[in-house]
């Protein structure tokens, strides 16, 4: 018997794991990335063991050119550093240099049902938005199941429209742990409710995406501030005067106090006495003030880090080389649990 059936799970023997990862599907990361995931990846990396990733795999459901993909995955990495991921504390690395997160995956989809899986709701949407439905669409949790599962991750800070994925997570891990015995972590999403999703500047009755909003609905990371206050000074609001939190009847005001909000400090109702007596246009120009502010620096570092490639590499080698031991580990204790005979070595 090999050591991986001896080895009890999960283990215990270090701080507990947090995973999470982001799809370099465009040619920058929006505010709600940043705002809905980013920033709590940073503040989890004082208590937790870290493992941040650019999931370049995921990214294949949507052709793209080779190298715009390349660029992408680089933009992406150097983003999350320039967000605050620090290379030494988290292992950041790209999801395809681990090749057990396939294999993870595979065996992740012979244990989901066809059913199952025609009713995750990104796969729908996607596909109801006219997104021609390959195959690695539909396998698409699947994937991101092996990709959390392979490092025993107890928690998942992800965006609200990440949820689903973490319950069937959830449901795979319970059900690989049934079938085979416990093997796996069954993870907690993290997901803070206050930011937990942005929304679209010119809709802000649907969240802000990187591949359906348009670009004035879109704050990127990579705008400079001209454009971000122009797209802030467009946002949609309402017809009447007052500056409140209200989802429901306020959504575009709603929207930018929270905005304001995450990268400000201030409270929402601190802003609303702020705010007191004072215009929409007043808070426009406040919130656009807010997010120049913040992007300013990020931007700097991200123009760094871009200019040196290679060290951009030599970062996301040595994440993989972390994320590797423990994603050999997992996997030699998922084949031997599932009855795959062990290589001779
Ligand atoms: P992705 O690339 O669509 O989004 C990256 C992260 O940003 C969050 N997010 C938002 N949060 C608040 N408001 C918004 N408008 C908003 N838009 C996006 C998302 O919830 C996410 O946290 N399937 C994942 C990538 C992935 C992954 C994983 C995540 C692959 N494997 C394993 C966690 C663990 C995705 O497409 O995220």
């Amino acid at each position: 018997m090999s050591d991986a059936t001896t080895s009890p799970t999960p283990s215990p023997a270090h701080q507990p794991r947090i995973l999470s990862g982001m799809q370099p599907t465009s040619d920058s990361l929006h505010l709600g990335n940043y705002i809905g995931a980013l920033v709590n990846w940073v503040s989890l990396q004082d208590d937790f063991e870290t493992y941040y990733f650019v999931a370049d795999l995921h990214a294949l459901t949507v052709p793209t050119e080779p190298a715009v993909l390349r660029h992408r995955s680089r933009v992406t990495a150097a983003q999350y550093v320039a967000g605050g991921v620090d290379p030494v504390r988290s292992a950041l690395f790209l999801q395809s240099h681990i090749g057990q997160h396939a294999e993870l995956g595979w065996v992740m989809s012979c244990l989901t049902g066809f059913g199952e899986a025609s009713r995750m709701t990104q796969f729908k949407d996607k596909t109801s938005k006219g997104q021609t439905a390959n195959v690695g669409l539909f396998t698409y949790p699947m994937l991101m199941a092996a990709d959390i599962l392979m490092y025993d991750a107890a928690k998942v800070p992800v965006g609200e429209d990440q949820r689903q994925h973490l319950e069937i997570t959830r449901d795979l891990a319970e059900r690989f742990n049934t079938r085979f015995g416990p093997t796996f972590v069954v993870p907690e999403p993290h997901i803070l409710k206050a930011t937990a999703k942005i929304m679209d500047l010119s809709d802000p009755t649907s969240k802000m995406s990187g591949s359906t909003s348009p670009d004035a609905g879109l704050l990127l990371l990579s705008d400079d501030p001209k454009r971000l206050t122009k797209k802030l000074r467009s946002a949609v609001t309402d017809t009447e005067r007052e500056i409140r939190y209200d989802p429901e009847r306020k959504a575009g005001v709603s929207n930018l106090l929270v905005i304001h909000s995450a990268l400000s400090g201030t409270a929402v109702p601190d802003l609303e006495t702020h705010f007191e007596g004072k215009g929409y246009g007043d808070l426009k120009a406040e919130v656009a003030e807010v997010v120049v502010e913040a992007v300013a620096p990020f931007q700097t570092r991200m123009a760094e880090l871009l200019a040196d490639p290679a060290e951009l590499d030599r970062i996301v080698a040595s994440g993989a080389e972390r994320a590797r031991v423990v994603a050999d580990t997992t996997m030699a204790r998922v084949r031997d649990r599932v009855g795959l005979l062990a290589p001779l070595v």
